[in-house]
């Protein structure tokens, strides 16, 4: 087989963006556009992979890692100036070389196998991924000859009203016989209206030499949205968003209003799972199968088991075991790990702490900092007074302990097994085993009292 190469240029600023973020780390359904575009090279088995670095280097290195090769364009000269950065790692290489924007995340790698694979058919020296627009704006136009072989792409801002009319566009993405690409390069001239070295001149530029030039056009053209702006960002979103949910529901995923559901990426989620509107699934979580996600939640980066439910709930950083009910209304802070068969109920916060199998914190309740062994159960108002203005402390409370309504229980303390506190108090020392704590005033009814007063 041919020896394949790929070149990702990701070296632009985005002025277009507005924005502090180099444009290629901007995320499309919570993962940068630009590891998007190696995520789809990688599936492609490219010996290979080669990402031109720029504005924000140091940031898309640390972002991509070890996923990518990199070499440095200083000054963003460009298209065709940022794949010459490679010519000292690939450019005495045989070999197909595919090249792609860093800012059209959506293009697909089986789009991007096919394109190879005409490239490689036909014999080209260079293959051009193109696409037909509506409104063509800002995009390279495809420029064929009677025959309908192509003859050379021109830039929008250079193209004549003639040529503006032409709706076939240049997607960014190509494929080059590897020697010929770096041999034409050095003949790109920049005398054109931004001033810049195009990349699509070396099909021009090849053409006129005798070398065959093709072109491969893809039918879907939201596939090839180049983000230059939010306007476009929000349009990529949309596309991916849709495309990620067919992806859960033909997996067997029950997806109530894929429109207004945000499942992220790199999430998974297991069959027979409902989503219901409004829910967000942000960065690595993980869903079991047959989970319930009721309406609004926020799920992020946390791992949730079989059939457990969360209802109007947020989840942040944290582990959830099986058939455990969440919500409505609950907040589960970083680090937390509930086990399986709990329930923690409306308008309870949990924040860095282990549930164990089988407890419970059903209502208005904040457990922070704390170790809550089995079968626990957490009265009404229960409050884990973890903070003493200076350092948070962790409160144990063992198997089967039963915490009275409106307790507080004061950290550092421990609450033994199966050990009572009752209602209202505030706990300070430790619970020994099987003991019941009180900690209240005692109760005194004075006969007759309310009578009295009124007479006076
Ligand atoms: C480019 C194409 C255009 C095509 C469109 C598809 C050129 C000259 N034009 O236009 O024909 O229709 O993509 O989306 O290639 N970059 C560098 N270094 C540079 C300049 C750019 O690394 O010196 C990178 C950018 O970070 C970006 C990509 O190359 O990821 C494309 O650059 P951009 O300025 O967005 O090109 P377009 O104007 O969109
Ligand atoms: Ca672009």
């Amino acid at each position: 087989m041919t020896n394949r190469y790929a070149i990702v240029l990701a070296a632009g600023q985005g002025t277009r963006m507005k924005s502090d973020l180099y444009k290629v780390l901007h995320p499309v359904c919570g993962k940068p556009m630009v590891g998007h575009v190696i995520d789809n090279i990688q599936q492609l088995g490219a010996n290979r992979i080669v990402t031109i670095v720029g504005h924000g280097a140091e940031k898309v290195e640390e972002t991509l890692g070890s996923a990518s090769e990199y070499a440095l364009q200083t000054e963003q000269l460009g298209t065709a100036h940022a794949v010459q950065q490679a010519e000292h790692l690939l450019g005495d290489l045989e070999g197909t070389t595919i090249v792609v924007c860093g800012d059209t995340p959506l293009i697909r790698s089986t789009t991007m196998k096919e394109l190879i694979e005409h490239h490689e058919q036909v014999g080209a020296k260079a293959t051009i991924l193109t696409a037909f627009a509506d409104d063509p704006t800002g995009y390279g136009r495809i420029i064929r000859g009677a025959a309908g072989e192509v003859l050379r792409n021109v830039e929008h801002k250079d193209a004549t009203t003639e040529e503006q009319a032409v709706k076939e566009i240049n997607t960014g993405t190509y494929c080059f016989d590897n020697k010929a690409l770096f041999k034409a390069l050095k003949k790109v001239r920049n005398d054109n209206a931004q001033g810049e070295y195009y990349l699509p001149d070396v099909l021009g530029i090849l053409r006129e030499e005798g070398a065959l030039v093709s072109a491969y056009a893809t039918e879907d053209f939201s596939e090839t949205l180049g983000i230059n702006d939010r306007v476009v960002l929000s349009q990529a979103e949309q596309v991916m968003r849709l495309r990620i949910a067919e992806m859960h529901m033909r997996n067997g995923v029950t997806i109530i209003n894929p429109e207004n559901t945000y499942i992220s990426a790199d999430a998974e989620i297991g069959r027979d799972t409902i989503l219901q509107p409004g829910v967000m699934i942000e960065g690595k979580t993980i869903i079991g199968a047959g989970c319930e996600i009721g309406p609004n939640s926020q799920i992020t980066e946390s791992i949730i088991g079989n059939g457990t439910k969360i209802h109007s709930s947020v989840v942040l950083e944290s582990k959830i075991g099986e058939n455990t009910s969440v919500g409505p209304f609950a907040h589960i802070r970083p680090e937390s790990d509930l086990g399986n068969e709990v329930r923690v109920g409306n308008f309870v916060e949990v924040k860095k702490s282990t549930f164990k199998d089988g407890s419970k914190a059903a209502h208005l309740s904040y457990i922070g900092d704390a170790l809550v062994g089995s079968k626990v159960n957490f009265g009404c108002g229960t409050i884990v007074v973890n903070y003493d203005g200076k350092k948070k402390h962790v409160t144990t409370i063992e198997d089967e302990a039963f915490i009275g309504c409106n307790s507080n229980l004061v950290a550092p303390v421990t609450v033994g097994k199966g050990a009572y506190v009752a209602a209202g108090s505030t706990v300070t020392k430790d619970v020994p085993a099987d003991a019941l704590a009180i900690s209240r005033a005692r109760q005194e009814n004075k006969e007759g009292y309310v009578s009295k007063l009124k007479l006076n």
